[in-house]
Formats: structure tokens, sequence, C-alpha cells
């Protein structure tokens, strides 16, 4: 009996162990980097196109630009390889083995390149038997990869779902996660899990997922087009009721990759991806060619004020808020706060093709947005200021055609901050009245 018992506690015991959250403290805000895949594919014809296959030439030079060109400044730190930097076959030892004419001096030599320039690395892999694009996948050697990526100091994994059954994903994903954590080295761990789980017509098991990965995949793979990113913003607002609550720090949501300045987006599709990406408080990863990105679309990607939405501490997600005709607003709470009030970032999406600019005009309180001490309200694109808005100003936007108006409106603390700061502004008047700042009318002097 004893006997019977003592085995029955071990095994619960294991089985905690297996299931234990991943805990390991990374992803406090969503990670920021450069990846592959969108951009470079899997091209590994290193001999007729060397510079843009898939080889540690081509991580080193974005490494370098990321730091040389200021984005590691503004958070871009992880150098992320994508699918096919694998031989066909593991070695005798069981052992994954990167090619070895495209990685000559292996993984763990590019990790060190890239901690040499203050920068961290990502690689990837696949639950199942093979990788999406063949090659070798991770089943059957779960604990000896997790401990061969932690050798080679890899600080974030993309694990993929291709050629895995998808109802073996709770307790793998659990199980690769628990490995990960035993190898005492802090990895990002980014699953694709939902999304194979919903595509099989399963309901993911998301209060798992949050436990275990750092993000997660919930929707298609990006591709280089406006119908695409559009896709994925329709994604994301149709299902927010399930998906946004399970957005925060150290566990996000992933719409996949920032495919700014490649060709399929024009530069109004790009402003949008940005801005929605930060309201969906997305991890930013880059797929693009930063040695030829036009100065515009780096521009955009290097956009300090949306960055700091995209990377606001209290991790809450935004979301749909109006959708009619055309029009979108999304919006996502922020810091600081004042008393119950949060601050916000509120994106207005122009999704009709009729050519011409739309003007939407609304009042900060039919947004959501109303602290009776006012909210200071600016343009994150444009510089424009609006100075300190109460509930009651209707503000008046124009959205150009698949373009965005991102705002930002910060939560006033009390009624002194709000005459200095009036005196520095001219778009404002304080109405003695009423006892409201408002938008100063173009006779007011
Ligand atoms: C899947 C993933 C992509 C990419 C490819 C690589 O499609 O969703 O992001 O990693 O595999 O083959």
């Amino acid at each position: 009996m004893l006997k019977k018992w003592t085995l029955l506690v071990l095994t619960a015991i294991l089985h905690l162990h297996c299931v234990r959250p991943l805990d390991n403290g990374l992803g406090r805000t969503p990670p920021m980097g450069w990846l592959s895949w969108e951009r470079f594919r899997c091209n590994t014809d290193c001999k007729n196109d060397p510079d843009n296959c898939i080889s540690e030439n081509l991580f080193r030079t974005m490494a370098d630009i990321v730091v040389n060109e200021g984005y590691a400044n503004l958070g871009y730190e992880y150098i992320n390889v994508d699918d096919c930097w694998l031989e066909k076959e593991r070695n005798t030892y069981g052992e994954l083995v990167p090619d070895r004419t495209r990685f000559p001096r292996g993984m763990k030599a590019l990790a060190d390149y890239v901690h040499s320039k203050g920068l961290k690395f990502g690689i990837y892999e696949d639950f199942g038997n093979y990788t999406c694009a063949g090659y070798p996948g991770i089943i059957g050697y779960l604990q000896q990869d997790a401990e061969l990526f932690a050798s080679w100091d890899v600080d974030y994994i993309k694990l993929d779902s291709c050629y895995a059954h998808p109802v073996e994903m709770d307790q793998g994903y659990a199980d690769f996660g628990y490995y990960l954590n035993r190898t005492g080295r802090p990895m990002i761990f980014a699953c694709s899990w939902p999304v194979y789980q919903i595509y099989a017509g399963m309901q993911p098991n998301y209060s798992s997922i949050v436990r275990i990965c750092n993000l997660w995949r919930n929707f298609d793979d990006i591709q280089d087009s406006w119908a695409s990113v559009e896709s994925i913003i329709d994604y994301y607002g149709n299902n927010q009721d399930a998906i946004v609550p399970n957005a925060g720090p150290g566990h996000w949501n992933d719409p996949d990759m920032l495919i700014i300045g490649n060709f399929g987006l024009s530069y109004e599709q790009s402003k949008t991806q940005m801005a929605i990406w930060a309201i969906l408080a997305a991890p930013l990863l880059m797929s693009v060619d930063l040695r030829t990105i036009r100065p515009e679309y780096k521009a955009i990607l290097q956009n300090k004020k949306i960055i700091a939405v995209d990377q606001d501490p209290l991790g809450i997600q935004g979301r749909r808020i109006y959708k009619h005709k055309g029009i979108e607003i999304w919006s996502r709470p922020l810091t600081p706060l004042f008393q119950n009030y949060f601050s916000y970032a509120v994106a207005f999406v122009n999704r009709r093709t009729d050519g011409t600019p739309s003007d939407v005009a609304v009042t900060l309180k039919e947004l959501g947005l109303t602290s009776p001490t006012g909210y200071r309200v600016e343009d994150l694109y444009e510089d424009v200021d609006y100075g300190i808005l109460s509930p009651q100003t209707k503000i008046k936007v124009k959205v150009n055609p698949s373009g965005v108006v991102i705002l930002r409106a910060d939560v006033q603390p009390d009624f002194d901050r709000r005459l200095s700061y009036y005196s520095t502004t001219q778009k404002t008047v304080f109405d003695p009245l009423n006892q409201i700042f408002r938008v100063r009318n173009n006779n007011e002097f």
C-alpha cells in the first residue's frame, strides 16, 4: 500500500516538474530584434547569391548594422536565425549540426560574435520530425537539443511545429520549456503551438501556453503584401476577446514579423503596420535587408515614440474599439496612470480604397478617455502637439487610405501641472467658465 502511494506521489511530483512554468524572467516587454525568415527565406545558394543566402555572414552583417545604425540603442537586441541553418543529418552523437559551408565556424562562434556587439542571439527549431523547410526537428532529442543550445549560448529559441501532431504539442512544448529551464540559461521561448492547433480545429489551452512560452504565434505567416498585413490585423481584431487577455509582461501574442522596408507595403501601409503592432504589444522583429532599406522606412522602424508604446511597462495589449465603413479605431492603455485613469495610444486606421484621406472626428470621452484632469495629446508620426485636452474635446484627424494616425494621450496628474503646461503651448486655452482646457479657436488669442 505504502509503495503504491509513494509511487503516486512521485508520479505527481514528476508531472508537476514537467508542466512547471517557464518563468525565465525574460520578455518583460515584447522582444525586439531582427529575424531572417520573411525577407531571406530559405536561400541556401551561397555560390550564386553570397550576400543573401542564410549564412553566418548575413547574420554578422545584420548585427553590425543593428548596432552601427542606431537600432540597438532603440531596443532592437535579438539577431535571430530562422529555418535552413542545419545540415540535413544529425552527427554520430545525435547532435544537430549547422550547415558546414554556410556556418563554417558553427553557432557558438556566431553567438559569440553577436554577443561581442552587445546583442543577443536567437535560433530556430521545430518540435516535429522536420522543420518546415525539411531539416531535422527536435522530437526524440528535446533534452539533448535544449542543452546544445544552452552550450552555444543561445538567448532565444523559436520552436515551430511542422511535421508534428497538434495533440502532442501541449506536452511537447511543456517538456521542451522544462528542459530549457533546466539548462540554467535563460532563453526566450517563442512557440508556434497555438497556431498549429487552431489549424487542426483544436482550441489552444492558452492558460498553459501563457505559462510556458514568452511569445506565441496565433495566426498565418506574414507575407510581403498589404493583404497579408490586413488579414493579420483582422484576425487580432476579430478574435480579441480570446486573445488580448493572454498578453502581459513575460508572455505575448506574436502577429509575426515587421515587413517594413521590403517590397510589398507602401509608406502609408508601413506606418500602419508599425502602429498596430505597437497597439498589439507585439514583438518587434524586423525582417528586412538593413543594408538597403530606404531612409523613410528606417525612420518608421526607428520611431521612438511608437516603440515606447509597444514597450510600455504595463504590457496591456490594445483592442479595436471601433470599426465602421472602413474606418477603425484601436486603443491601448499605457502608463502613466493618474488615480484610476490610464494614458492611451489611439490609432485611427483607414481601410478604405476611395483614394482620398478620410476625416475622423471624435471626442476623447467617446474614446474612453474620461479623466477630468485631461490628457496631453500628441501625434506620434507628425510633429503635432494638441496640448492638453479635456474629455469633452473633439479631435479631428485626417487618415490617408491604408494609412494611420496614431496619437498618444497622457493623463494629466493635476491642475497645477496643467497650468504650467498651458503657458508653454499655443494650442489650448483654459476656459474658466467650464474649468477645462480646450482647443484654441482660430480667432482666439
Ligand atoms: C513556418 C513559420 C515561419 C518560418 C518558416 C520556416 O512557416 O511560421 O515563421 O519560420 O516556418 O520554414
